[in-house]
């Protein structure tokens, strides 16, 4: 018989991958959004359903002395139409962010824009974002979605970083520890001087492409912060994990390596005390910001992270029952 943490972790092995198979299903997706509990839990993690929402939200942020980058939510867009209005999404907060003195600093997917509908229509969105991002000198950051994005997501990356750098314009790339080829992966971007956002990964992906083992996922992640805090390539270490961010300060004290050398990342509602804690002592903290209608597969992958947060949320929905 396994031990109890052996049976605990196999639980929750078992629970993050059908919370992960939910976050596909669209029909269920309409459903939650039309419950009130959800939608109140749901405003832990995200700052609003629209752009006059989040702003206040991360300037409260910027009060607080953290760095933001804000996502505007949407993903797996199977209509042109869609992809489009997300690109016109992306222009606009790229005004509004300089407009009201916030970090000029965005996330985005490639599915959002279009990439699984059509190549060329991601490119043409992403292109068009990035191109606004090198007049306004401001960073945008590709998230990485699952393994059947990795190459072509790296392939946009190279195809659309400015070569001309110099207003604070880039383009950065993410990569997950969890997948087998971060490895090569990392030391490639390094040798290019990309910036890469390293995170463990939030996606249920086979066996054959990525560790299975919690363990082996943290293994992987501290080799591969190590490399990146050793590289002077300016990571962001985007973890809540206290073992593994005591070891980055740790290393950083040890080795000189300065606090305007690196930043940790986190999300939005996630371990707000430990982003304070972090701030507080000095440490470059960026926060995640989403916000939109769109928040079904996020909320979901949020909800996988922690099985405590599938608990919270029955009981709360178990007190409201019929009320709805
Ligand atoms: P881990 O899951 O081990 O959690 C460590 C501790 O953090 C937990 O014990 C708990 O206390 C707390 N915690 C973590 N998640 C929580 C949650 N949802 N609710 C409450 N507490 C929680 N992934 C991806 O595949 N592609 C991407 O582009 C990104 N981008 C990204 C940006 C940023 C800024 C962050 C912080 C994360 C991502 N991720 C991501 C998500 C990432 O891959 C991962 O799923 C989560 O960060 C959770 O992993 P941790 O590193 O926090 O460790």
């Amino acid at each position: 018989m396994p031990d109890r943490s052996a049976a605990s972790e196999l639980a929750e092995r078992a629970m993050r991958s059908v919370l992960l198979s939910l976050s596909h299903r669209k029909s269920l997706g309409r459903l939650a959004t039309k419950v009130p509990v959800t939608r109140r839990m749901v405003g832990r993690f995200v700052a609003g359903e629209t752009m006059e929402e989040a702003l206040p939200a991360i300037e409260r942020l910027h009060d607080q002395g953290m760095r933001t980058t804000v996502d505007v939510l949407g993903e797996s867009v199977t209509a042109e139409v869609d992809a489009r209005a997300a690109c016109a999404d992306y222009l606009a907060l790229l005004d509004a962010l300089p407009a009201r003195g916030l970090d000029r600093n965005v996330s985005l997917k490639p599915s959002q824009m279009g990439a699984k509908i059509d190549e060329a229509l991601a490119r043409e969105n992403i292109g068009a974002v990035v191109a606004k991002a090198i007049e306004t000198g401001a960073f945008v950051r590709i998230d990485m979605e699952d393994h059947r994005y990795t190459d072509r997501t790296l392939d946009l990356w190279r195809e659309l970083r400015p070569a001309d750098r110099s207003n604070g314009a880039d383009v950065g790339v993410v990569i997950q520890a969890a997948l087998r080829r971060s490895e090569q992966d990392v030391e490639a971007i390094v040798a290019e001087g990309g910036r890469i956002r390293l995170c463990k990964g939030a996606y249920k992906e086979p066996e054959s492409v990525a560790f299975q083992d919690k363990a082996e996922v943290d293994e992987a992640y501290e080799r591969l912060m190590l490399r990146l805090l050793r590289s002077g390539t300016y990571p962001a270490l985007a973890t809540h994990d206290v073992r593994i961010i005591k070891r980055a300060i740790e290393v950083a004290t040890a080795e000189g390596i300065g606090r305007d050398a690196f930043e940790f990342q986190m999300l939005y509602g996630v371990r707000r005390d430990l982003q304070d804690e972090l701030c507080a002592a000095g440490w470059r903290v960026r926060v995640y910001v989403p916000f939109g209608g769109q928040w079904y597969p996020y909320f979901m992958r949020r909800l996988a992270e922690r099985p405590a947060n599938v608990s919270f949320l029955l009981r709360n929905l178990w007190r409201e029952r019929g009320r709805a």
